[in-house]
């Protein structure tokens, strides 16, 4: 059960989640909490700590504070360390899976494999931080016109100070630790602000740090209202790094921010071109498993179907062949669709789907909803008037437009506000690199849907899908700047030798 065992000092007599402060679980002085509702029963399930804006201040400079000595212990300890937490989050995955299930319905399996994920990303992040933090450059000066060799200049990757994680919704454990490990190995303290949905989960997942015996204040996790905390902590002035996941926000986080370092993964609306000569049994395959995984609630999800006109039939039939075995309903039973994560989302779906229904798109499924839960859809027949040809559902309904050449799918794409990831089936290699190339996305795969894993790899998305690139050898990079120590030599004498 969550909050039990290990976990019982998280959460306070009146069974509201603690916020970690200074190395505590504390309750906030505003005496007030924030709920956090079911998405499958859409009752309160769990309550967090309203912080209020003096505890931030107390965080951030405890954070301050902690990384100056943090910076100084030792590269080798840090990761090991971080090693201690990959093994403590591992051994809780079940208690932490729950959460998921609960705050996020994430089916029950993939739950599991989150946090799993999550403790390899730690470790792999210590494994590479000590190889690429342990090494600098040397430069000398005379490669530089008009230069003796008088000067020596030493380079070394040094931490930016405090971090501000704030992660998503859709893997409040993955998507956090992606932020908290590069920073920790780089030498950073990290604020964690963590999803409402989703809290409870980051909120035992920082107490598997706390376990794992990291410094008081090095690691500290702010729950509350975005209205209250929000605009306070992405604009402190002790913040000196911002790495963010999510919507809109991201967006008007960059435009408030001070004069620091940014990564920012917003949201996608990831096309997926299928050619003439494509494997349609490996396109319909992915198109299912791109578009319906976690019930389209990723960022890397199939968001639009761009396939030629010559093959659109058939592979429309396998596509909805495959949608047919879909199982629906409850996260605890595993189930493949499960509620999307508020009623406000499923609403916003629900205005896609009426939009694309008034405009004459075909319906391969009859339009299901019972609460948050939305019966997973395939639009057919979509066209640019469309709002779903261009806007993100984030949930289980999936738009085909059917296209008549190449450049017609490329053009669709690239006339797109976002620029996450793309992806483009054929058998033709020469054709995929060329359609690659033109696809103003940060990633476009081959013959496989948009992912984000393997988490060591590059991710990253043009345009309004963000700034900078994730995966952990450039996440530990950005939070990390060059400092130089020049070494200045005496005027070389010829005669010596
Ligand atoms: O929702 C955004 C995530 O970065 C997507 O990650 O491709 O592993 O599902 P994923």
């Amino acid at each position: 059960m969550a909050g039990s065992g290990v976990f019982a000092e998280i959460k306070d007599g009146d069974g509201v989640f603690r916020y970690y402060s200074d190395g505590e679980w504390k309750a906030s002085a505003s005496g007030k909490s924030v709920p956090i509702i079911n998405p499958t029963t859409r009752n309160t399930h769990f309550k967090v700590q309203a912080c209020t804006q003096e505890e931030v201040n107390k965080i951030v400079e405890s954070a301050r504070a902690a990384q100056k000595l943090w910076a100084k212990t030792p590269l080798w300890k840090r990761a090991e360390l971080l090693h201690r937490a990959a093994a403590v989050l591992k051994e809780h995955k079940a208690p932490i899976a729950e959460c998921l299930v609960k705050e996020i319905a994430k089916p029950a399996k993939d739950a599991v494999t989150e946090v799993v994920r999550s403790g390899d990303l730690i470790s792999y992040c210590a494994e590479e931080g000590v190889r690429i933090l342990g090494e600098g450059k040397f430069l000398v000066s005379d490669s530089f016109p008009g230069n003796e060799r008088t000067k020596y200049c030493l380079t070394s990757k040094i931490p930016l100070g405090v971090v501000l994680a704030i992660p998503p919704f859709n893997y409040p454990v993955n998507l956090a630790v992606s932020k908290i490990a590069p920073a920790l190995i780089a030498g950073n303290s990290i604020v964690l602000k963590p999803p409402t949905q989703g809290a409870v989960a980051a909120l035992h997942m920082v107490h598997c740090f706390h376990l794992a015996g990291f410094p008081r204040g090095l690691i500290s996790c702010v729950t509350g209202k975005g209205s209250e905390i929000g605009d306070f902590l992405t604009m402190h002035p002790g913040v000196s790094c911002i790495s963010f996941t999510g919507g809109d926000t991201g967006i008007a986080i960059s435009k408030k921010a001070g004069m620091i370092p940014l990564q920012m993964e917003l949201g996608g609306k990831d096309a997926c071109i299928i050619l003439e000569d494509a494997d349609l049994d490996l396109g319909a395959a992915n198109v299912v498993k791109g578009g319906f995984s976690y019930s389209g609630q990723r960022c890397t999800a199939v968001k639009v179907v761009l396939v030629m006109e010559s093959v659109a039939d058939e592979l429309v039939e396998k596509v909805n062949a495959k949608v047919r075995k879909l199982t629906v309903g409850a996260p605890e039973d595993d189930c493949d669709i499960t509620p999307v994560v508020t009623e406000s989302s499923a609403n916003f779906i629900e205005g896609l789907v009426m939009d694309a229904k008034q405009k004459g798109a075909t319906f391969c499924q009859e339009y299901r909803r019972e609460g948050n839960l939305i019966w997973p859809l395939l639009l057919d027949h979509v066209r640019p008037d469309m709002r779903i040809a261009w806007e993100e559902p984030f949930g289980p309904v999936l738009p085909v437009i059917r296209i008549n050449s190449v450049e017609e799918g490329i053009h669709h794409c690239n006339a797109s506000n976002f620029g996450l990831q793309g992806c483009v089936f054929t058998r033709d290699i020469n054709k995929a690199i060329l359609i690659s190339d033109a696809m103003e996305t940060g990633t476009v795969q081959i013959n496989s849907a948009p992912a984000r894993g393997p988490d060591h790899f590059p991710f990253q998305g043009l345009k309004d899908s963000g700034i900078g690139s994730q995966g952990i050898t450039n996440s530990i990079n950005m939070m990390t700047k060059i400092k130089s120590t020049v070494i200045n030599l005496p005027t070389p004498s010829y005669t010596m030798g």
